[in-house]
Order: C-alpha cells, then structure tokens, then sequence
C-alpha cells in the first residue's frame, strides 16, 4: 500500500511559467497541506512530500514539485467526459442527455443510477466501444474518439454481462484473453496463473466456465480485463446478482487493485457498494449527472433526519396524513414495503407527535423509528424513487427501464 503523502497546495498560475518545466518565476508553497491518498505521476507511485503545483491555464495538468525541483508532471484527471449525448432508435431514446462527469487519478468514482439511467452507455463511450453523438471524453489524457486504439492500451473493462466463453475453462480463458492482447504462449500461461492465483479461482481452474458460481464468474471476467495490469480500469455493475458473500469478496478484490493504485470506474446500483468502495459518487438518473459528492458530502445536502413508519397496507393512507402534518415535508410512501417517511427536524418530539396521532386513531404501527440520511435516502430525494429497483436474483437476466421521447 502507498503510504498517504504530504501535499502543499501551491496556487501559481503555470500559464506564467510554462509547462515545459522552467520555473520562472519561482513558485512558492502555502502552508496548506491536503491529503491525498495515493499520488501517482504517469503511473508511478510517489513518495515524501511534494508541492502540488496548481495549474490555472491547463487544469488536466498537474505538476508536483519536490525540493524546489519539479519531479513529474501527471493527469489530474484520468477520465473526464464532457457534456456526452448519446441516442438510440434514431433519436427516439436519449439514454444520455449532456452527461458530465471526472475521475481524478488513483481515485474510485462510483456512478450510481437506477435502471435505464445511462451507466453502461456511459462506460462503453468511454471505453470505446461506442462513439457519442455529441461531447467529448477523454482517458489518461487520450481523446476517446479520435484515439481509441491508444485508449484501449491504458484500460480494463469489465461488462455488465460476463464476456468469458461459458464452454473453455477459467485458465483457457485467461490464456485466450492474454493471447489476444499479443502475450507470448510462455508469458500468457503466467499471466493466467498470477490471476487465478489472485482471485482465489486456482482450484477451478481446470473447470469449464458454466460449472462456475456467478461470484467465481464475475471474479474470472474481472481477471481477464486485468491481463495487462490496465491504469484505469471501468466496472460495470461488478456485483449485480451476486449473493452477499460474492459482494463482499468481490469489495475485497476491488479495494486491492484501488490499493495498488488503478484509477477506478464503477457503475453500481447498490448505495452500499457506492459507499463502500468510491472516493466520490456521481448520481445518474434520465442520462445525466444529478448530483456528485462524497458520500458525506450528499448526506448532508439531504440534510436531517427522517421518520419512517411501517404499517399495514390499510393505514396507510391515515400514517401518510400524520407523518405530512408532523414532517411538514414531503411524505414518500412505498406500497411494497408499506412503508411511510418523511424528513424532520424535530428530532424524538416528532417521534413523540406521531406516537400519539397513531394511538388517537387507534393505528397500530408495525415498526417506527427515527432514521439519520442514508444514501438510500439521498437517492429518493434526488429522483423521487428508490435505487434498487428490480433488484434480479442470482443468475436472471434484468428486466430494462426504457425510456421513450
Ligand atoms: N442498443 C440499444 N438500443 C436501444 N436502446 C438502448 C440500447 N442500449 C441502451 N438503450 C436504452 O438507453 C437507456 C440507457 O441504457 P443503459 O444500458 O445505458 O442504462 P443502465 O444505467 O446501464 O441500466 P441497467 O442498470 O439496467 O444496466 C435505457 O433506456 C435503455 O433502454
Ligand atoms: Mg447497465
């Protein structure tokens, strides 16, 4: 693991100097330390203390200084798509409607929308596997469009559906796979070997894919986006129809590639997942960006906490009317989980209140409770519904959400 480092945030204008690294005139450290986790330059790990260099003329550039010397120069941001719009069916389905959105290098951004939000339009523009009608997209600095074949050399994907071939067996897989990307025979069986190792598959290794679980699966189809030790690597939805324990194992694996310093993008539609594995959350929803933070930081926007009541489905209707004139706010209620809530700011009294306009009409709840903001709870009040919709079982096939102009 890199050790953090120490940053001091220098605020010279470069267009002064120049980015060809001749400074004049000199530019000189405040004594503002940031944190930052995993600094890299051109993909090496940087260590000691370093002055970052900010650089108003060209802010996808970023200059660190180490005694008095500049070291490297480096991408601030690894992926930046700009203002992408993206149609289907001739116009009539806008999965993407002017998507923006950054990933600073060594860091994880988690896009996190519901079904039919954009996501996989999204990773596979960026990952070249689809043009954009309009915008622009960049990774490591190479455009996207006019580039992709050198865009290609610096990523890892993994697909939303497993790309491995169901009937060869894990270790064929990975040998194919790094076959295909101009490994020799000698160095491919390696290759196959460390990442097998890696994922904890070597014991399955001489097994035919459709004998896998959907967790051993989904670790194999990562293994082989990973051939050639991609910089920045995109994950769509690495989790979905896993049961827990796959999740978990599957975090695990994730946070150790974050570890060694690959710049991570992730689509999920699991709040949890978003916030255990991202640095920052972009919220997608109808194809665009709809709010972007840390965790922390969209908790707060929320702000508060909420009352939510469980009641039965007959209640409803009267629990809706109380928690409206305690909540003064807006009042969700989902028939599913027969469950009523809305923001407070009273704290218990409001509890109390509710309480006692439940027992006044002789409504018994099933469960009431006082909820500080989750992200469950950022994401309805962002879009108005709840993230894990249609959650599929493990090994169904998702039904989608789509969107008609
Ligand atoms: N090849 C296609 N042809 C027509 N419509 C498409 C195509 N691919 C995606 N769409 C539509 O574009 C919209 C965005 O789809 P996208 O697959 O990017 O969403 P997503 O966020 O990845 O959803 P999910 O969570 O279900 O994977 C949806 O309305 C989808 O139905
Ligand atoms: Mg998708």
């Amino acid at each position: 693991m890199i050790n953090p480092i120490k940053v001091f945030e220098t605020p010279n204008d470069l267009a002064k100097i120049g980015i060809a690294g001749i400074m004049s005139p000199k530019p000189t450290a405040t004594r503002k330390e940031i944190e930052v986790k995993t600094a890299t330059s051109l993909g090496r790990p940087l260590k000691g203390e370093f002055n970052l260099i900010l650089n108003q003329a060209f802010p996808e550039v970023r200059i660190w200084q180490q005694r008095g010397k500049i070291t490297t120069i480096g991408q601030v941001k690894a992926v930046i798509a700009e203002n992408l719009i993206k149609t289907y069916d001739k116009g009539k389905i806008r999965a993407l409607d002017g998507l923006s959105l950054d990933v600073e290098e060594g860091t994880v951004l988690g896009v996190l929308g519901p079904n039919g939000a954009g996501k996989t339009t999204t990773v596979r523009i960026l990952a070249t596997l689809l043009s954009p009608d309009s915008g622009k997209a960049s990774v490591a600095g190479i455009d996207v469009i006019k580039d992709p074949g050198k865009v290609r050399e610096v990523i890892g994907l993994s697909g939303q559906y497993a790309a491995v071939d169901e009937t060869l067996t894990g270790w064929d897989n990975l040998t194919m796979f790094s076959r295909l990307y101009h490994l020799s025979p000698a160095a491919s069986k390696k290759r196959a070997d460390e990442l097998l190792e890696q994922f904890s598959l070597t014991d399955a290794a001489k097994r035919p894919i459709k004998t896998y679980s959907g967790g051993m699966r989904r670790r194999l189809d990562l293994a082989a986006s990973l051939i050639v030790k991609p910089k920045i690597l995109f994950l769509d939805e690495p989790t979905t129809g896993l049961d827990p324990r796959g999740r978990i194992e599957m975090w695990e694996v994730i946070q150790g590639l974050v570890k060694d310093g690959t710049t991570l993008l992730l689509t999920t539609q699991y709040l949890e997942e978003a916030d255990q594995l991202a640095d920052e959350i972009a919220v997608i929803d109808h194809g665009k960006v709809i709010a972007r933070g840390t965790s922390d930081q969209l908790k707060k926007e929320v702000g508060g906490e909420r009352l939510e009541i469980v009641a039965e489905a007959k209640d409803l209707k009267q629990v809706a009317e109380i928690v409206g004139k305690v909540s003064g706010g807006k009042v969700l209620v989902e028939e599913g989980s027969r469950q009523v809530s809305a923001p407070v700011t009273t704290g218990s009294r409001a509890l109390i209140e509710a309480v006692r306009s439940l027992d006044d009409l002789g409504i018994h709840p099933l469960d009431i409770a006082l909820k500080r903001p989750s992200l469950d709870d950022v994401f309805i009040a962002l879009t108005g519904h709840v993230a894990e919709e249609n959650k599929p079982e493990e090994g169904e096939v998702k039904s989608r959400r789509g969107r008609r102009k």
